[in-house]
């Protein structure tokens, strides 16, 4: 069976609630409980966490077991930790970064990504959606 593991960074835990106009009104798990319907033969692990160390401890958990990917959006930290970028360069499981929004056209600081040269790829913009096209390159 394809095993995939979702990891949110901080204020993901908002989603439906925080900055609708750029992240939607719809809440993570809403979105994760459709997405498991929608692929019943991967399953899938989920965690989130606001703290950058716990972030960097479930890379190192899940980069040696046997999991097809992991799915990756760091929040915040993707600007700043290059503590997560050193992990995601540590591990084996290929890692997917994954943006709701477009980080490229917002605000300057958010234009710079740690992690995206140590990623097998990245996608970002299609809110929700880039989660479920995030799926789809590890099946592909
Ligand atoms: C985000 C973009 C980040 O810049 C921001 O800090 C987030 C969410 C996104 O999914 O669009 O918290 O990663």
């Amino acid at each position: 069976m394809d095993k995939i593991v979702i990891i949110n960074g901080p204020n993901l835990n908002l989603l439906g609630k925080r900055e609708t106009a750029i992240y939607g009104t719809e809440t993570f798990e809403d979105f994760f409980l459709k997405l498991k319907n929608e692929y019943p033969n991967v399953a899938f692990s989920y965690f989130q966490s606001n703290i950058e160390g716990e972030i960097v401890n479930k890379l190192q958990e899940f980069g040696f077991a046997d999991y097809n990917g992991i799915i990756l959006n760091p929040a915040a930290y993707t600007h700043t930790s290059i503590a997560i970028a050193d992990a995601i360069k540590a591990i084996k499981t290929p890692v997917v970064e994954v943006h709701i929004s477009n980080i490229t056209n917002r605000e300057k600081y958010r234009h710079t990504s740690y992690i995206t040269p140590f990623c097998k790829g990245s996608i970002i913009g299609f809110g929700l959606n880039s989660y479920r096209l995030a799926v789809e390159s590890f099946l592909i």
